[in-house]
């Protein structure tokens, strides 16, 4: 297809973006520009499917177990040492962090050492790897600490507000590059004949307003009482107080669930619950909730863990979980006034009840 109607590629993008910063070494689009081809490579990966042998858990059967505790496929691991090898060499990290490595991977011996940190989450929805259904990687560019030679895990427990960008790729019918450098949001699509990702969607915005909503709701008996009451009312649709019935989707790809609101409108929960009183929540905070919130915000949405904005969160642990809620600002600034708002206990409590009270604050 010839360069016509789209015709700006994610380098001149980047370029024109840094003619802002006429001080700018160009490592920070370099770095960019290398995690981009990162997610090249992984989308070929993926595209092969079966045809590839990429297929099926690391390991043989029953595959290795990560840091998570959760079963390692073998593009997980594929698309981890993509990132890491792609990204090392360029003289722009310090060190970096991701979903499939319990510590922070130095940069090694020939390659310099620079001023940022990577943290990713190489293959986001893997589970969903061996069925065919739209994947992803994360990630997020944080600035490291002055000087630092061995990276530990304090420099990278930094909360969200810092980061410097954030990004996401989706290898579905189409690859898409979606990124954030804190300057609004802007979606590129991978010409697959070029090998570019071109600038599709500028100035991305989510409608404030929806009828859409995600969340696993098998999780339904564990979830807190603010939870409970949103997708309750969101299922009473049109007889209920929102009066207006809502659609439900679950992908159990967060980047697939992140790009569809991010194109129209909805709003993702996947709430702190009472599952597993060691995880508080099901997504980590450094590597899926920041990133992902970054572009939320600045797409004009909301993320929150639904008593204050993710990225306010200050991070104790590399692989910390979290409850996560974005999408449409609305929805989010409804749910977290709910988690404000005086919990019911089991006596009926006629505020809750009230169906007109809440009827038209939508
Ligand atoms: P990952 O594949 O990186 O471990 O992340 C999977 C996440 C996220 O993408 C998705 O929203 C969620 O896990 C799915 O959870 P359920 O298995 O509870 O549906
Ligand atoms: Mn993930
Ligand atoms: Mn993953």
């Amino acid at each position: 297809m010839p360069l016509t109607q789209y015709r700006t590629t994610l380098t001149q993008f980047l370029i024109e973006e840094r003619r802002r910063y006429p001080e700018a070494s160009g490592d920070f689009n370099g770095l960019i520009l290398n995690v981009a081809l990162a997610c090249k490579s992984i989308a070929r990966a993926t595209a092969f499917g079966a045809l590839g042998g990429v297929l099926g858990n690391a390991g043989g059967a029953g595959g290795t177990i990560n840091v998570q505790g959760e079963t390692q496929k073998n593009l997980d691991i594929m698309s981890n040492d993509a990132f890491l090898h792609v990204t090392e060499w360029g003289g722009q990290l310090a060190g970096m962090v991701s979903e499939e490595m319990e510590d922070p991977y130095q940069i090694p011996h020939p390659f310099p050492k620079g001023k940022y940190l990577l943290v990713f989450d190489p293959l986001d929805g893997s589970s969903n790897i061996d069925v065919n259904v739209s994947v992803g990687s994360i990630f997020s560019i944080l600035r490291a600490p002055d000087g630092v030679q061995s990276v530990s895990e304090k420099d990278f427990l930094q909360p969200g507000v810092q980061q410097l960008a954030a990004g996401y790729a989706i290898y579905g019918p189409a690859t898409m590059l979606v990124l954030t450098v804190g300057n609004g949001v802007n979606g590129f699509t991978l010409d697959p004949n070029l090998g570019e990702f071109i600038l599709t969607h500028p100035s991305l915005q989510i409608p404030p307003e929806t009828n859409e909503f995600a969340i696993n709701a098998s999780n339904s008996r564990f979830w807190e009482e603010p939870i409970k009451r949103y997708v309750n009312e969101c299922m009473a649709g049109k007889t209920g107080m929102r009066d207006k019935d809502f659609n439900m989707r679950w992908i159990a790809s967060m980047v697939a669930e992140a790009h569809r609101i991010l194109m129209r409108g909805g709003v993702f929960m996947y709430p702190r619950d009472y599952k597993d009183p060691d995880k508080p929540g099901r997504l980590r905070l450094l590597y899926e909730a920041n990133p992902i919130g970054f572009i939320m915000e600045q797409a004009g949405g909301k993320a929150s863990t639904g008593r204050q904005s993710i990225m306010a969160v200050q991070p104790t642990s590399l692989h910390q979980r979290i409850g996560l809620i974005f999408g449409s600002r609305n929805e989010v600034e409804r749910i977290e006034s709910y988690h404000n708002a005086p919990q019911k206990d089991n006596l009926p409590n006629p505020l809750f009840n009230e169906r007109s009270l809440f009827r038209g604050s939508n």
